[in-house]
């Protein structure tokens, strides 16, 4: 399964879905084609993507079940909705995208799938009455990504399963286990070449985690 794939998998059977920086608008359109979700919105900051976006939804022939908008975020959508998938960008945008319109996303079902600072996801859901109920990690044309599924409730998470996903370290699935063997390695090799001793210090309890993920 791709990413874009996987992705509108985790929407299945959803009303409304809004895929927020939804670009070339391909998860909302394999959504609502192969997964039944009813309807969709896909929203983007910016004027190119969504004239590729609605060339798209023409293609497909869903211009009447999805719909596009031009938003920072979340800012200009009045739509209602029940799932909000937010994929492709940093942790931290995600973070603050979510954090500037925590009022629409509550009582949401939430799809993330920062390419990176998965930390900063995880800790704002734990911050704000989300509770994650799937993750996964996976490479995709050899990118590493990570997908987290959460909707609102409370959840008992130590920092390091922030850190490294509730669900995920449970799980250990293969393209988990690879893509922190690699940064084992990786960092191993790279501590014999380093002199500062704070620099050091934080590799090593870096590798001291990958360690404890690996057993
Ligand atoms: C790398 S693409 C990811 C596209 C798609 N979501 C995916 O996963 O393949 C990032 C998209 O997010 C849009 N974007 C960046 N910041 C945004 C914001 N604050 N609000 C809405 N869209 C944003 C960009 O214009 C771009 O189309």
């Amino acid at each position: 399964m791709n990413r874009i794939d996987l992705l509108a998998s985790l929407a299945s059977d959803s009303n409304i879905l809004l895929d927020v920086g939804c670009d070339h608008a391909y998860t909302v359109i394999t959504a609502c084609k192969n997964y039944n979700v009813k309807k969709a919105i896909a929203s983007d900051i910016a004027e190119g993507p969504l004239e590729v976006a609605k060339a798209n939804i023409i293609k497909s022939g869903l211009e009447d079940r999805i719909k596009t908008i031009k938003s920072d975020g979340l800012k200009q959508v009045e739509d209602d909705f029940d799932t909000l998938i937010i994929s492709g960008m940093g942790g931290l945008l995600i973070k603050d995208i979510l954090e500037s319109s925590i009022d629409k996303i509550k009582n949401k079902k939430l799809i993330l799938s920062p390419n990176r600072d998965y930390y900063d996801v995880r800790l704002f859901l734990t911050n704000n009455g989300f509770q994650i109920i799937d993750e996964y990690a996976f490479y995709d044309k050899s990118i590493f990504y990570e997908a987290i599924v959460a909707i609102p409730g409370e959840m008992n998470i130590t920092e390091f399963e922030i850190k490294y996903g509730p669900i995920l370290l449970k799980k250990k699935d293969e393209d988990f286990i690879n893509y922190y063997q690699k940064q084992y390695d990786k960092f191993n090799k790279a501590l014999k070449n380093i002199k500062k001793i704070e620099e050091k210090d934080n590799l090593e309890l870096l590798i001291a985690d990958y360690r404890k993920i690996l057993n």
